[in-house]
């Protein structure tokens, strides 16, 4: 398999940068929590929440959807819930990627019953034309072509998480 970089560093955290600001006007008062989804989201919270200049709480919420296959089984799994109540809080949802848009469904109904003053989505990548459900993402970092994508918090079979780039995973599958 081979690594085709599609989004360098540089342009990464750029992009970050302007959605920390974005984020700094649209949140004016109030608790704002930042929630990430385990474990693809997990790099995009830290450079996210660094790039957000308000005070901001944060927690964790594990969905998986994909197991070690390139697509999702469409079955969403609750694999660890929040620690901390949302009541009354600002809730911005950290995803990494909007795929079929079924992780993201779940988890807006899932925390819509749980009474949060508002709950919003920034999402560093999107691919739109893969969509099977509606997903309102507020905040939208790069709208990408069906392609397999890894790095900057993206797995396959969980490697390449570690990647400061995202790049396209191109071949055939090697489990060495
Ligand atoms: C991936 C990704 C998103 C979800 C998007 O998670 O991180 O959470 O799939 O796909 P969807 O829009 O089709 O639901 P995955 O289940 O691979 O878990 P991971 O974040 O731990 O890698």
């Amino acid at each position: 398999m081979a690594l085709r970089t599609l989004l360098t560093e540089d342009r990464i955290q750029k992009r970050v940068a302007e959605i920390g600001a974005e984020i700094d006007r649209d949140y004016p008062d109030g608790n704002l929590y930042l929630i990430c989804i385990l474990k693809g989201a997990c790099l995009f919270h830290a450079d996210l929440a660094r790039a957000i200049h308000r005070d901001a709480f944060f927690d964790f919420i594990g969905i998986s959807s994909y197991g070690r296959g390139k697509t999702t089984s469409g079955q969403v799994q609750l694999t660890k819930d929040l620690d901390i109540s949302i009541e009354d809080a600002h809730v911005l949802i950290v995803e990494d990627i909007v795929d079929s848009g079924v992780t993201l469904d779940y988890l807006t109904r899932l925390l819509k019953q749980r009474h949060p003053r508002s709950v919003e989505i920034a999402a560093l990548l999107d691919k739109p034309e893969r969509r099977l459900r509606p997903v309102a993402v507020r905040y939208v970092g790069f709208e990408i072509p069906d392609e397999f994508v890894v790095g900057y918090g993206l797995d396959y079979a969980e490697r390449y998480r570690n990647l400061r780039e995202v790049c396209v995973l191109e071949g055939e599958p090697d489990y060495n």
